[in-house]
């Protein structure tokens, strides 16, 4: 079939624009139907950029134009152009002021880009190039504007008008209808910019600042909600202060705004002064909200607090930079987290996140730098490797530098580059000027896509006492890049002695040996070899302490060796690391070979975790421990993903330890008893961790009495972790066990919860996520529920990216059922919300992955797709890359 292909856009095309916007005021009759909008630019041309051809190009989707005026003249059609994605206006002078008045339809605007209606409110999304769809403009984010905005709007509908920057001024006109103004002193590009008017509630508190400014702060919701803000406040105060001291950081506007809204594409969104926020990220209550929910809100609000310097302040030059702002701002509120609980734990799950979702990134269809080189549709390139892994390469770079270097780098950053808009590079001088280092092997990490994989070996002369480490280093083709250079990577090595404490790690030729303890090598060459000396006898290695690098290891542990290092290791990360490890090799022996019993001595091992639960034990690092690896991420592990197999090693392993544990798993029952007194501290939050852990692996061999506890934890409903652990528990458990007791807790739930938007999307996500043999039928059940919908993102990411991402064993049920109805969802989805359709793409761009039934399967959905006319640019990019189409 013929196509006209949508337009590849390249890093290397980069060009400045040729004319900027100093000053735009704007001017919005609000109404859900309609809304009008009067922009007035204050343009120049760009002294900085080549002539063109003299025309004035402004970016503009689904605009109804209604007048255009330059320098107070109004202008006829002749002289300028209307295009589908753009307003031309002809032979321009060098510097004038434009005037332009568009119609835009916020009701019917169901991608949730530009101004679109989420309940009873209005409110906007512009980021990436959402703006183009409020008003003409220069959307790019080297366009740097200052904004101010009126708002004017039915004062009983929509009381509360927000937009970006101070206040400064509210009317009521004699027609009952409201405006209220804002100025914006800060230029920022028009991503974002923010609008938000409804009949909302607000949350108020106060902030001092550093240097004493008091600064008020404002969550605003549903008035329903109201009494569900306390955390989300909490964590932004937290936020505030930590920028400052670790930071140097301070609040600079008059007044700090979120809203949280329910129709929300991604997670939060840092416009300036007014960020706007996925509901499910800053609503919680203990009884509605999950211990990782609380997590979950305060990381993204300080991520989106924290932009106000990362991004905001200090922006991308173009989108290909997007991880100049992303990959630097996932760092900081990784680092503020775990500075708010453990930091162990909280560096376990980032690397678990990291694995499951941007190594495999890595290894597919649509790897990419963190740097990209190319994209189709920008919006694909919100990525686990833009954030995560650009997290990691910042990560990286401040401990190559050490704190005090690193924030000298920081300081630096800030100073130079402030109200400006910047690139990576220019983030990575300031590193190497502050911290007196090269990184021009570094810089590498930017540009190149794939994750490296180091193989280590070595050998012990006995004799001399001298161990040998040798890594070579070699990261994978990804599309596009055949040849991949070696990179600098922080490699940090510890070596255990037979007692398991740490050795001094003496390189060859040095004449002292330092304090025992981890060593930071760093790996430049393809092949590297370092010798250790003065040891006694040959030491177990501990490689890559606290996962000092985004790679994969591979050295030859003995069973042996692992279970030595789970229980020695200094270092808490790989204490966790060799108990997974030790899991994934003996699940991948277990689907290998299906009658094999599960060996005595894993079972010790895991006996031994279980009684370290004592009184001072870090109980959410034991959870996370005792945490199998998931189906997915087993899968990963294999040449062929064996579906069922793995699914069903997974499930004897867990009834092994449920059986053959019981005792000290009913222990961690008795001695991590929820209090009466419902607690968020991490203490609290890690018994329930634990407790549930240990419940998980109980109803996997249930017994009456153990279902009994596992019902009364549900019907106590003490608070959403527990009640979700267990509900899950009972959903998942065969009813030759627990009877009807799962459809009876989800009656119980659903009746309780109904109306809750946040907490019902749990529900649709526990039967989507179920293993038992219906859920496929009945998730198309779910689909004609009364509370299904498409048209919010939240519902559709519970039930079908529950199901697609959260459910391997029925998504990929060899009848391929499951592929078939992704597909359908796609497309019925493609029209309304492109951004959802294409990130629900996402499981079967790893069609490679599987054998060759199931590759023919979803390769056919793929193709289907691609047939489809009017596809997005959004699910076209995905699709056709998955199917290994080249563009250029
Ligand atoms: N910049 C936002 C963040 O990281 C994420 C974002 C990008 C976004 N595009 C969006 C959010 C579209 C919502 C909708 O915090
Ligand atoms: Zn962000």
């Amino acid at each position: 079939m013929y196509r006209t292909t949508p337009p590849v856009i390249h890093l290397k095309d980069y060009r400045p624009p040729e004319f900027l916007i100093d000053r735009a005021a704007l001017h919005f009759d609000l109404g859900l139907e309609e809304t009008a909008v009067h922009a007035e630019l204050d343009l120049r041309r760009n002294p900085a950029a080549k002539r063109g051809d003299g025309d004035l190009y402004l970016d503009g989707e689904h605009l109804e134009l209604l007048e255009v005026a330059l320098d107070d003249r109004t202008l006829p059609p002749a002289e300028y152009e209307i295009r589908e994605d753009a307003l031309v206006v002809h032979r321009v002078p060098d510097r004038f002021r434009l005037r332009t008045r568009v119609l835009i339809r916020p009701a019917d605007n169901t991608a949730l880009e530009g101004l679109y209606v989420s309940g009873d409110m209005l409110c906007t999304q512009c980021e990436a190039e959402g703006f183009r769809r409020i008003t003409y403009f220069i959307d790019r984010p080297d366009v740097m504007t200052r904004f101010s905005v009126a708002l004017a709007a039915d004062a009983e509908r929509f009381p509360v008008l927000l937009a970006n920057g101070n206040p400064v001024g509210e009317e009521t006109l004699e027609d009952g209808r409201k405006v209220a103004r804002w100025d914006d002193p800060f230029p920022k590009p028009s991503y974002l910019f923010a609008v938000v008017a409804g009949d909302l509630a607000a949350v108020s508190d106060r902030f001092t600042t550093l240097s004493g400014r008091e600064v008020p702060l404002n969550i605003y919701v549903e008035p329903e909600n109201t009494d569900k803000c306390d955390h989300a406040m909490r964590s932004l105060k937290a936020a505030m202060r930590w920028d400052e001291e670790r930071y140097g950081r301070e609040y600079d506007l008059d007044v700090f705004n979120i809203v949280a809204v329910s129709h929300f594409n991604m997670g939060a969104m840092e416009n300036k002064g007014l960020n706007v926020f996925n509901a499910k990220y800053i609503l919680a209550r203990p009884d509605t909200a999950t211990d990782m929910d609380f997590a979950g809100i305060e990381g993204v609000v300080a991520h989106e607090y924290f932009h106000n310097w990362t991004g905001n302040r200090i922006t991308c030059r173009d989108w290909f930079q997007l991880s100049l702002k992303e990959g630097f701002t996932v760092y900081r509120d990784q680092e503020f987290s775990a500075d708010q609980s453990s930091r162990g734990v909280k560096r376990i799950e980032d690397v678990r996140m990291l694995r499951a979702r941007q190594f495999p990134e890595d290894a597919g269809p649509m790897a990419h730098p963190v740097r990209p080189d190319s994209y189709i549709e920008i919006n694909n390139f919100y990525t686990a490797t833009v954030y995560e892994k650009g997290a990691e390469v910042v990560r990286m770079q401040a401990n190559l530098l050490g704190p005090e270097r690193f924030r000298k780098g920081t300081d630096l950053y800030f100073e130079r580059f402030d109200g400006q808009a910047v690139t990576t590079e220019d983030f990575v001088r300031c590193m190497e000027e502050a911290g007196d280092i090269d990184l021009s092997q570094f810089r590498r990490w930017y540009a190149q896509a794939g994750t490296p994989v180091l193989e280590c070996a070595d050998s012990f002369d006995a004799h001399t006492g001298a161990y040998t480490l040798e890594i070579r280093q070699h990261t994978p083709t990804t599309p596009g890049q055949s040849t991949k250079l070696p990179l600098q990577i922080p490699f940090a090595v510890g070596l255990l002695d037979a007692a398991g404490a740490d050795l001094p790690v003496q390189l060859d030729g040095e004449t002292e040996a330092p304090a025992p303890g981890t060593r930071m090598l760093a790996l430049r060459e393809a092949v590297e070899r370092f010798t250790f000396v003065g040891l006694d006898a040959e030491p177990v290695p501990s490689l890559l302490r606290g996962f000092s690098a985004p790679v994969i290891v591979r050295y030859p542990y003995t069973d042996a060796q692992l279970t030595f290092l789970m229980a020695h290791d200094s270092d808490g990360f790989n204490r966790w690391d060799a108990a997974q490890s030790l899991s994934v090799r003996l699940l991948l022996e277990l689907v290998a070979e299906s009658d094999k019993p599960v060996p005595e001595a894993y079972i010790e091992a895991v006996g031994r975790a279980l009684k370290q639960d004592d009184a001072d034990a870090d109980q959410a690092l034991l959870a996370e421990v005792l945490t199998l690896p998931s189906e997915s991420y087993l899968g990963d592990q294999m040449t062929v993903v064996d579906v069922d197999g793995i699914h069903r090693a997974r499930e004897q392993l867990a009834a092994a330890i449920g059986e053959q544990l019981r005792d000290a798993l009913l222990g961690v029952l008795e001695r991590n008893q929820e209090p009466v007194e419902y607690d968020l501290s991490p203490a609290a939050m890690g018994r329930r961790a634990l407790r549930n852990a240990a419940l998980g692996y109980l109803m996997r061999a249930p017994t009456p009495d153990i279902v009994e506890r596992c019902r009364a934890q549900f019907e106590a409903g003490h608070n959403m972790t527990d009640v979700i652990a267990a509900l899950r528990c009972l959903v998942d458990a065969d009813p030759e066990h627990v009877g009807d007791a799962g459809e009876q807790a989800l009656t119980a739930f659903y009746q309780r919860w109904a109306e809750d938007p946040l907490v019902l999307d749990k529900w649709f996500g526990l039967q989507a996520q179920s293993s038992r043999p219906d859920t496929l039928e009945r998730v198309e059940g779910l689909l004609e529920h009364p509370k299904f919908t498409l048209t919010n993102p939240n519902r559709v990411r519970a039930l079908i990216g529950a199901f697609a991402v959260g459910n391997p064993l029925r998504f990929h049920a060899v009848d391929g059922a499951g592929y078939r109805f992704l597909a359908d969802r796609i497309l019925e989805l493609d029209p309304l919300n492109p951004q959802i359709a294409s990130r629900l793409l996402y499981p079967m761009t790893r069609w490679r992955r599987y054998d060759e039934i199931r590759q023919a399967l979803i390769r056919a959905q793929l193709e289907r797709i691609l047939e489809v006319e009017g596809l997005s640019n959004d699910v076209y990019e995905v699709v056709s890359k998955s199917l290994g189409q080249e563009q250029d």
